[in-house]
């Protein structure tokens, strides 16, 4: 696919993100006719989306129903699950799986004609589409190919740096002929050729995934820097349950510090977790055992660790039920490459930050407090979580409002008069960004080194309150750096960084409980009346 260069100065909706959420909504709204572009920070397959292994959660076989996945979503989520959302999204799971097949992907099969369905944590039946372990990129692949199809425009290494608002254009002495506040454009960095371009446009989009790289371990790539969460914020958005941070319970223990993810469905294929003994513990955690919500066992991961002071526990692969080499090729090669054989071997495994269940609230129809402002896929929360996401829940939940969300825009966009703003050009700092670079580096490192440490699986409240006041001093240090300097793509994914570490920091300080994935010894039991946790931008 040829990828544009150039963007207009105009679009009806700009998408900010590539990955499954991004795409599919680009793909409903350009069929009905509007100018939409799609503008992505690195090559446009670099997404989370890419590297999901596990596969796709939907109802597709006579055995399963609605009802059982409502209710292991219900119970993975841990009491915090909004139900009437929950219903609404997995509903459409099987038609949306129908799209997705339309567009190319090739969900595995059993030879028969029939699909052939994975198990994961916390699912009480076979219900997980994979294409092997490389789900993620075959979506990816498809979704793409679609969008070169239909000639939607896509920017690669564009990187949004704000929104613009009414509200800023008013601060600015701009007369504007809306009282509303509402999205008027969005400034982008063009990081091949250094300069900021500015894009009108009534809807923009925020897909921009989740952000994992707040953390110093994750499954989560490069990308994962929590933009989107950091923009709506600066609009002065909240944001919602960001203490859900949930860490996968097996990735490939390295020296290097890489977390690459030994999907869960390896352990549906009948793969256990041993102890620094050779002994199975997660009996003594929970019925499911091995396949257990994954809060659950991640927490059991960490307590066995601590205990023995092993440096990383073991997957244990003699009695599965496939031949590994052929159900987990990606799993198997990336093993084989760090010189482990996972079919004689087992594999070393610990828990890594992989997902975040809270975000930019929206409603069913993607749409956010801000008249204009939409939110997709990890970026967003809309209730479906809880305090843990099930398994496999992730993509299909933005498949589905993607479509859901695509319906949303059309209507806005048909009742909106045309604009013909002229939006103010961005104004740099003149200090060039490479002085003081080391300062760069070493916030980063302590910024992650702290939300590991502190803000991790077992969490307190003097824990958590010595990363906010480390978080606090790295704030105040970037934004003094920020407003002198020459933006450039390290520096505004830092300023993001900071800005969503704090949120998660400030939600977890917020919950009095331990509930799905926080858990803080202060407060170890549950409040019977569960509330989800809202947590407003620094003025
Ligand atoms: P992403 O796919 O992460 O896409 C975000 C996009 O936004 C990227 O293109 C990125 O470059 C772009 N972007 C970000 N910031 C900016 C910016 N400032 N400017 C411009 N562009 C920007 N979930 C499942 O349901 N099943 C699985 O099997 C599964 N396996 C997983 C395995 C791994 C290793 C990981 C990391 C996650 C997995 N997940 C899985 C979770 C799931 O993959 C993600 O939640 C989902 O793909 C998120 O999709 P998204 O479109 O919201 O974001
Ligand atoms: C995995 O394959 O284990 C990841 C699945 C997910 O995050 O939903």
């Amino acid at each position: 696919m040829a990828t544009l260069k150039v963007p207009k100065s105009e679009y009806d909706l700009v998408i900010v993100g590539s990955g499954i959420a991004g795409l599919s909504f680009a793909l409903k709204v350009a069929e009905a006719g509007y100018r939409v572009a799609i503008f992505t920070k690195k090559d446009k397959a670099e997404s989370n989306t890419n590297y999901a292994q596990g596969g796709i959660a939907a109802v597709t076989s006579s055995g399963d129903d609605l009802d059982k996945h409502v209710h292991d979503t219900l119970e993975a989520g841990d009491g915090l699950c909004d139900a009437k959302v929950v219903r609404e999204i997995l509903k459409d799971g099987p038609e949306r799986i129908q799209d997705l097949i339309r567009m190319g992907v090739e969900f595995s099969s059993l030879g028969d004609g029939r699909i052939s369905l994975g198990k994961e944590g916390g699912h009480s039946k076979r219900r997980v589409l994979h294409v092997k372990d490389v789900t993620g990129k075959a979506i990816e692949d498809a979704l793409l190919t679609n969008i070169a199809r239909q000639g939607v425009d896509l920017f690669e290494h564009f990187f949004a740096i704000d929104l613009i608002t009414t509200k800023k254009l008013n601060k600015l002495g701009m007369r504007t002929s809306c009282k509303e506040d509402q999205v008027e454009g969005i400034y982008f960095l063009n990081s091949e050729t250094d300069e900021v371009i500015t894009v009108n446009s009534p809807v923009v989009l925020l897909a921009t995934g989740g952000a994992g790289q707040t953390y110093l371990y994750t499954t989560n790539p490069g990308i994962a820097t929590g933009d989107g969460i950091a923009m709506a914020s600066r609009v002065g958005l909240s944001v919602m349950n960001l203490e859900f941070i949930q860490f996968h319970p097996t990735t490939l223990h390295s020296a290097g510090g890489d977390r690459f993810l030994i999907t869960e469905a390896v352990r549906g294929e009948g793969a256990k977790l041993i102890d620094s003994k050779g002994r199975h513990f997660l009996e003594k955690y929970h019925p499911l055992a091995d396949l257990a919500p994954r809060d659950v066992v991640a927490r059991a991961i960490d307590r066995e660790m601590k205990r023995s002071g092993a440096p990383c526990v073991h997957l244990d692969t003699p009695n599965m039920s496939v031949d590994f080499k052929d159900r987990f090729p990606n799993v198997y090669e990336n093993c084989m490459k760090r010189g482990i054989d996972p079919t004689k071997t087992p594999i070393p495994v610990v828990p890594a930050a992989h997902y975040s269940c809270g975000g930019v609230p929206t409603g069913l129809d993607c749409s956010t407090k801000l008249a204009g402002l939409y939110a997709c896929g990890e970026v967003a929360c809309t209730g479906l979580h809880g305090a843990n996401r099930l398994a496999s829940n992730s993509l299909l939940e933005a498949v589905v409002m993607a479509h859901r969300g695509a319906e949303s825009v059309c209507q806005y966009l048909s009742s909106q008069k045309k604009r013909s703003l002229e939006l103010p050009g961005w104004v740099d700092g003149d200090v060039p960004a490479s002085d003081e670079r080391v300062v760069l580096s070493h916030n980063l490192e302590e910024l992650k080194r702290a939300m590991w440490d502190y803000v991790g699986i077992v969490r307190s409240t003097k824990r958590l309150e010595r990363a906010h006041a480390r978080l606090r001093n790295l704030r105040r240090e970037i934004n003094e750096y920020y407003w002198n300097a020459k933006v450039d793509v390290p520096l505004l994914e830092l300023r993001n960084l900071i800005c969503v570490a704090e949120l998660i920091v400030r939600s977890a300080l917020q919950r009095k409980e331990s509930r799905g994935l926080h858990f803080t010894l202060d407060y170890p039991d549950q409040l019977t009346k569960p509330k989800n946790t809202r947590v407003s931008p620094r003025s």
